[in-house]
């Protein structure tokens, strides 16, 4: 097959939740669809239970096992559809973020009953921030959730996103009836747990079929929502939507399988190709012949008898093949990869070639650490992926004294996989952890024991944001820094951040200081 023909036959997309919405059972559905699962349950099998936040160990152990889906490759319809999955733990919402940089566009899935929630509130900044392209599903039609005007309403508004709707629901919980569909003119008859969706074609809204399949009633409400939906949204355009303006909308039920082909089917036809990325340099397109490519996520086993790393690539242009030599730009050093592995629904098979779309998983040594880039020679680095602010800090204080060196070297590199983010005190020598979730916390002191020998007591700090600070006047940057002594410290790479007590103080600093811009992302590379 030809390399173009490689490239365009790939569609790397993530689906996205608040946790229980229903993310697993689509993943699941895609999957049977797909025919890369036989049966329903397998991947629900590998989520991180809900149960289980006490007990890190456990999580990291279920975490382990999910490490085999987290790329789900399957085909449908002459397509090769890259699924990356992102944790729906709360505490592991970096690792969300940054799968986001890895993808080409999402499927957003909402709870009828719940509507926006807070991690989709969160997890839609980073959408905006890419201009990535969104399909909405909304979940859960068979329970009584909320009237379909107020979500659609209350999603545009939340998300400051504009919606389209391709399906319009006919009622919902009990007396769910389908949805009909506006681009094809057709209606889908719910049965709960059918695999099929019953689809009727009726010539158009005035056919009597309509009211012998749902009654007068309900027909009747159908035909007034169509004409509303028809007068405020039009048509929908599929360039909007791809850069990421306009995102169509879908009702369904994923647990009964019902509106999640039709969504699956426009996916394949609109959903982007591999999309060309921003770099230090020129932007890099898929076709480029050279290959390259980032890291976005890095794997840990925690246990003692696994001790490996795993290093996710996505692959950005030209080919990557096994055993080849390419550069690691950060080190300035010639690398190869042996045993490059696929992730295939359940099993890791080791792979000659990936393409444009496809992510790698390559063993580490601790060789990586997130937003490296990999090419065939040239030396620049992927943009935009970004780090976010901590929303927990502790200061570490070293408990053996003997173990110093260890200490600073396991920060470093439990920090450069991701895990948790380390600034130093400005003008100082304290050491400040910054988390997503108190889990990490965790983590970390049982890794610096383990793998680095060394011991350290995390004492809570009373701030609850960090703030990346620039500012063209440094002078003005300067004084502020002496001012705010206490609150100012550095990241791994020299910048200057705020960390602010509270919500309060923070906007008085922003307020008070109108010359200076607090970042509430900093880039990795820019
Ligand atoms: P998540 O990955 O987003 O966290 O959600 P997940 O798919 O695990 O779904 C969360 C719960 O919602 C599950 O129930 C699942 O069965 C249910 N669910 C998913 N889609 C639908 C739907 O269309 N309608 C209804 N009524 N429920 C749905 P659970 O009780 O937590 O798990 P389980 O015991 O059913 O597996």
């Amino acid at each position: 097959m030809k390399y173009t023909e490689e490239i365009n036959k790939r569609k790397t997309f993530a689906i996205i939740s608040h946790p229980d919405a229903g993310k697993t059972t689509l993943t699941e559905k895609f999957l049977l669809f797909g025919g890369a699962i036989q049966t329903a349950g397998a991947v629900k099998s590998n989520k991180i239970k809900k149960h289980a936040t006490s007990d890190f160990m456990e999580i990291e152990r279920q975490r382990g096992i999910s490490v085999a889906t987290s790329v789900m490759t399957f085909e449908y319809k002459d397509h090769l559809i890259n699924l990356l999955d992102t944790p729906g733990h709360k505490d592991f919402a970096e690792d969300t973020y940054r799968t986001l940089t890895a993808v080409d566009s999402v499927v957003l899935v909402i709870d009828s009953v719940n509507g926006v929630e807070a991690q989709t509130r969160r997890l839609m900044e980073v959408i905006s921030m890419r201009k990535t392209p969104v399909i909405v599903f909304i979940n859960k039609l068979d329970r009584d959730g909320k009237n379909r005007f107020d979500l659609l309403e209350e999603i545009e508004k939340e998300l400051s996103i504009q919606l389209h709707p391709v399906t319009v629901p006919i009622n919902s919980g009990r007396d769910f009836k389908g949805v009909y569909n506006l681009s094809n003119k057709s209606l889908a008859l719910f049965t709960a747990g059918s695999k099929d969706d019953n689809v009727v074609e009726i010539k158009d809204l005035a056919d009597p079929l309509l009211d012998k399949m749902v009654g007068e009633k309900d027909a009747n409400i159908l035909r007034e929502d169509v004409e509303l939906i028809d007068g405020v949204y039009g048509e929908l355009n599929v360039e909007d939507y791809l850069s990421g303006k306009v995102a169509p909308v879908f009702f369904g039920s994923a647990v009964n399988n019902f509106g999640v082909k039709e969504m699956l089917d426009t996916f394949i036809n609109i959903a982007p190709t591999p999309r060309p990325r921003s770099t230090t340099k020129d932007d890099i397109k898929p076709e480029d012949e050279k290959f390259s490519g980032f890291v976005f996520k890095i794997h840990a086993n925690l246990d003692p008898k696994h001790r490996d790393r795993i290093a996710f690539l996505r692959v950005c242009s030209g080919k990557f093949s096994r055993g080849k030599y390419f550069k690691h730009v950060r080190l300035d050093k010639d690398v190869r990869f042996n045993n490059p592995y696929s992730f295939l629904a359940r099993q890791k098979d080791v792979i000659e070639e990936a393409y444009p779309g496809d992510v790698v998983g390559l063993f580490d040594t601790g060789n990586f650490k997130i937003g490296d880039t990999i090419t065939e020679g040239e030396s620049f680095y992927f943009t935009g992926i970004p780090s976010f602010s901590p929303e927990i800090f502790k200061e570490v204080i070293n408990k053996d004294p003997m173990k110093t060196k260890q200490l600073e070297k396991g920060l470093m590199q439990l920090t450069d996989e991701g895990v948790a983010q380390l600034f130093t005190q400005h003008g100082g020598n304290k050491k400040i952890i910054g988390c997503v979730g108190e889990l990490q916390f965790e983590v970390i002191q049982y890794r610096l024991l383990q793998e680095y020998g060394a011991s350290a007591q995390l004492n809570s700090l009373p701030f609850y944001k960090a703030c990346w600070l620039t500012s063209k006047d440094p002078k003005k940057l300067q004084d502020f820094v002496r001012f705010k002594q206490a609150n100012i410290a550095e990241d791994k790479d020299g910048q200057l951040v705020y960390l602010a007590q509270s919500e309060w103080f923070l906007n008085t600093e922003i307020q008070n200081n109108p010359d200076i811009t607090f970042h509430f992302t900093s880039e990795i590379h820019k």
